[in-house]
């Protein structure tokens, strides 16, 4: 893959396409500004090119109106904070006001362009809106990871109409990450998949099975897998028009000698709050008013037992309903073991980052993803439409 370093930028106008769709409260805060700093290498490289910089991104769902909540202000001051320098906040992200402050732009400048969402155009992966946004640059850059699962005009479409378009260094390297873990990996590799829904992991846990050593359980998805096994999960979410699916994923793990590891026991609660009665029992013994929201205290320890021998962990998805604290330990638990162990570690970004980062071990793992949805995408085998816009149009590098 073709990246910003394989081609000159000096002097030119880089367009980079950045995810800065991070969490900000009622007060317009930044809770985490780790998609930033994730993409300052690509930046710092542009700049110590002396490249004219263009960064555009997204942030939340406007949905096409310009909704000054999701303006991408709080980005550009924390921006220049990092970097030391003027970070100027277009009005726009096209449109003759953007287009001169883009002309004025020196040699070794950032320029970061309005919420490219104020504009329905966008999701809708408009060529128009695609070419006007091109126009602006020189060269353009996707470096953009955590959106490059959606066909959108800033991944997708420009790439058709940009002079020359290549991969920044955050996209480079979550795709290989993520490609060593899946095809060379240190074994036994082992997925560990959480989270609420089977229905929107089934692709993943297909693909899954396909590759890894042992999978891992959690989350409300996990009492699918326990009805399949006969038990019954008494009010807690679950997928019953599933259930046939849960059963037969079972026994293509067991054809394919892929050990496959669900809860022995849940933390039960009467009501999904903090403050409802809770109490520890196992699989076979649900109670028939009660729900389980996180796993019990002997799968953690099964489950840390299996993580201790792994070579590689892919981790998408949380145990339980983490955000509250009774309901958070199955979910730590697991986060510890992950960090303890030897592994390469990979983890999905999205809830699963977060739950790393309460935990407090994000920095005993291998790496973190930034993307949710785009991660998911890779762990269902498919390839992110964005790359392979970015691929058909980009020249492959040449070996001097
Ligand atoms: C994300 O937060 O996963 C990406 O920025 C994509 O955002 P979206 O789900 O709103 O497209």
């Amino acid at each position: 893959m073709k990246t910003i370093k394989d081609i000159p930028i000096s002097g030119l106008r880089v367009l980079i396409r950045v995810d800065f769709n991070v969490p900000l409260d009622s007060q317009q805060q930044i809770l985490d500004d780790a998609r930033i700093n994730a993409v300052l290498p690509t930046i710092q490289y542009a700049l110590s090119q002396s490249a004219r910089i263009i960064l555009a991104s997204h942030l939340g769902r406007p949905k096409g109106e310009v909704r000054m909540q999701y303006s991408l202000g709080p980005v550009a001051s924390r921006l220049s904070q990092i970097l030391g320098m003027d970070v100027v906040l277009a009005p726009d992200c096209i449109g003759a006001e953007t287009r001169s402050l883009v002309d004025e732009l020196q040699d070794g400048s950032v320029l970061l362009l309005e919420n490219l969402r104020f504009h329905a155009e966008e999701q809708q992966n408009d060529a128009e809106f695609a070419k006007a946004l091109a126009g602006l640059c020189d060269v353009y850059i996707n470096d953009a990871f955590g959106v490059s699962h959606r066909a959108n005009a800033s991944v997708e479409a420009v790439t058709s109409f940009a002079p020359t378009v290549a991969a920044g260094l955050l996209l480079k390297k979550e795709l290989d990450f993520f490609e060593t873990a899946m095809q060379k990996p240190v074994r036994p590799l082992v997925a560990i998949v959480g989270g609420a829904k089977v229905s929107s992991k089934l692709a993943a846990l297909k693909n899954m099975l396909q590759h890894v050593d042992q999978i891992i359980l959690g989350g409300a998805m996990a009492n699918t897998f326990i009805s399949a096994a006969g038990y019954s999960v008494g009010r807690s979410m679950f997928e019953v028009d599933l259930v046939p699916t849960a059963a037969a994923l079972i026994d293509q793990a067991k054809k394919r000698d892929v050990q496959f590891y669900m809860p022995v026991d849940v933390v039960a609660a009467k009501q999904l709050d903090p403050q409802a009665d809770l109490k520890k029992v196992p699989i076979q013994a649900i109670p028939p008013e009660w729900l389980a929201a996180d796993i019990g205290p002997a799968t953690a320890c099964l489950y840390s037992e299996v993580l201790q021998d792994a070579g590689t962990i892919i981790w998408n998805g949380p145990m339980g309903v983490f955000e509250m604290e009774p309901f958070s330990h199955g979910t730590f638990d697991l986060a510890r073991a992950v960090a303890a162990s030897q592994a390469v570690s990979i983890i999905g970004g999205g809830e699963t980052g977060s739950a790393v980062n309460l935990a407090g071990v994000a920095d005993q793992m291998t790496y973190i993803s930034t993307g949710g949805g785009a991660f998911l995408t890779l762990m269902e085998g498919k390839q992110l439409v964005a790359v392979a816009a970015l691929n058909r149009n980009s020249v492959p590098p040449t070996d001097s």
